[in-house]
């Protein structure tokens, strides 16, 4: 049974059904100097959606998709070819079409991955597509996602689910309208793909820590003690317009792992830092294409949650020596609850208070999220994390902003 916070606290574990898993380690550890093939500095709104009869005589509830499942994929950088090469994986999937602010990586990225056509617009994107995956950079999430949705296609929106909470309440509205018609929508929290987590969850809910107490859980890397080149590599997540910060950017990915686990957050504190960044020839870097280097690269959390407890949670990009290092602890009053990505995606440690002992459960393997989203477009189902889930991790991240900005505890609002 779902619990509301994007996992389930039932009798049988999660992992129970062993499955294949896709490796999808790694994925928001940007390449540092690799040159970026596009800007994504002051990216436009995405193309408008043209309110096209033809669309809306499309409009119908879905049923479950048994035949072949046409994929469109809206961005096409970096982790849009994670996208692709993991769909393809998926049985009965084609990449229908692709769209991209940049025509010529479009078609670059359609010649790469043997896509047949590249859409001339969101319209056409939609009419050869029954889902679509959003891996655009997150301000233009949003609007890509209610135009999908209210057109009755299966949306995979990539996370944070958006750069506002304004913008997250609009999705999530859209959301629910579209499940009731059968739409499924999903956002791609991948590290739900260690089964650590979804088996803490589980047995976090069976009780066997006890009264949760604390948490402590980072998400480190260290990608930023190096040196830049000061018109490329990953600096556009540095940039609070295109990027969002490191709260945005890998805290979305710890929110939603430790609230899966442990439930709802209540309040929050929250500080930023912003270290002085160096370029190769040993210059101080503080633009890129002109624009200061503003987002958050350090995060520290606080938080207080709804069934008690309190929690901190860090995430940096400054953590020499860590390449993506994630870590969960939770403590309760009869046992802990322990894992560590580093060394497995597939283990929790289990301490028990009465007997003073430490022990290792190995779930199985946890599907991936394409493989998740797949399955409940083919059974009509929902499935976690959806987009009203994106939506409650957004209220989080718009919290800790707010108290980062006043340097007050902050209630969390609602998303929906
Ligand atoms: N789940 C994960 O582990 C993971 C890992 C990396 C990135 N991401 C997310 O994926 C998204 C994309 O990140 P990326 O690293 O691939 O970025 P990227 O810069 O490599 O690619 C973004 C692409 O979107 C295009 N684009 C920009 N604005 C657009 C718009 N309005 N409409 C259409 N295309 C537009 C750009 O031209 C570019 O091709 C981000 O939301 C990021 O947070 C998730």
């Amino acid at each position: 049974m779902a619990n509301g916070n994007g996992t389930y606290h039932d009798d049988a574990p999660p992992s129970a059904q062993p499955r294949a898993r896709t490796p999808v380690q790694d994925l928001d550890v940007p390449p540092p100097e690799l040159p970026r093939r596009r800007q994504v500095a002051n990216t436009p709104e995405p193309p408008p959606v043209r309110a096209s009869p033809s669309v809306s005589a499309r409009l119908r509830a879905l049923p479950p998709a048994r035949g072949e499942l046409r994929i469109g994929i809206i961005g096409t950088g970096i982790m849009a070819g994670a996208h692709a090469d993991n769909f393809l994986k998926q049985q009965g999937c084609r990449l229908s079409a692709c769209l991209d602010i940049d025509p010529a990586a479009a078609k670059a990225f359609s010649a790469k991955h043997r896509i047949e056509h590249v859409a001339k617009d969101l319209q056409d994107l939609i009419e050869r597509s029954d889902a679509i995956a959003i891996v655009t950079p997150d301000a233009s999430h949003a609007a890509y996602a209610i135009a999908a949705l209210r057109s009755n296609r299966h949306v995979l929106c990539e996370k944070p689910l958006t750069s506002t909470l304004a913008e997250a309440r609009q999705v999530a509205k859209a959301a629910r309208e579209a499940q009731a018609r059968g739409v499924v929508g999903m956002v791609n929290f991948s590290y739900r793909c260690a089964s650590a987590m979804s088996h803490a969850a589980w047995m976090f809910g069976q009780g066997r820590i006890g009264e949760l107490r604390h948490v402590s859980a980072q998400y480190m890397q260290g990608w930023l003690c190096e040196t830049h080149e000061p018109s490329g590599g990953a600096l556009w997540r540095m940039r609070r317009a295109t990027g969002g910060g490191v709260l945005a950017d890998l805290g979305c990915h710890l929110l939603d792992m430790v609230t899966g686990i442990v439930g709802d957050v209540k309040r929050v504190h929250c500080t930023f830092g912003n270290f002085p960044k160096v370029a190769k020839d040993g210059s101080p870097l503080t633009r890129w294409q002109g624009k200061p280097l503003d987002a958050d690269d350090t995060a520290l959390m606080t938080l207080e949650f709804a069934k008690g407890g309190m929690g901190i949670l860090q995430v940096s990009r400054w953590a020499s020596g860590r390449s993506n290092t994630i870590k969960v602890d939770v403590h309760g009053t009869r046992g802990a609850l322990v894992f560590d990505l580093d060394h497995s995606y597939d283990q929790v440690h289990h301490h028990d208070v009465a007997s003073k002992r430490w022990n290792t459960e190995r779930p199985a393997p946890a599907p991936s999220g394409w493989q998740r989203f797949v399955d409940a477009v083919r059974g009509g189902r929902h499935e976690q994390p959806d987009l009203i889930r994106g939506a409650q991790i957004q209220a989080y991240l718009d919290a800790c902003s707010r108290s980062a900005q006043n340097g007050c505890w902050q209630e969390v609002e609602g998303w929906e």
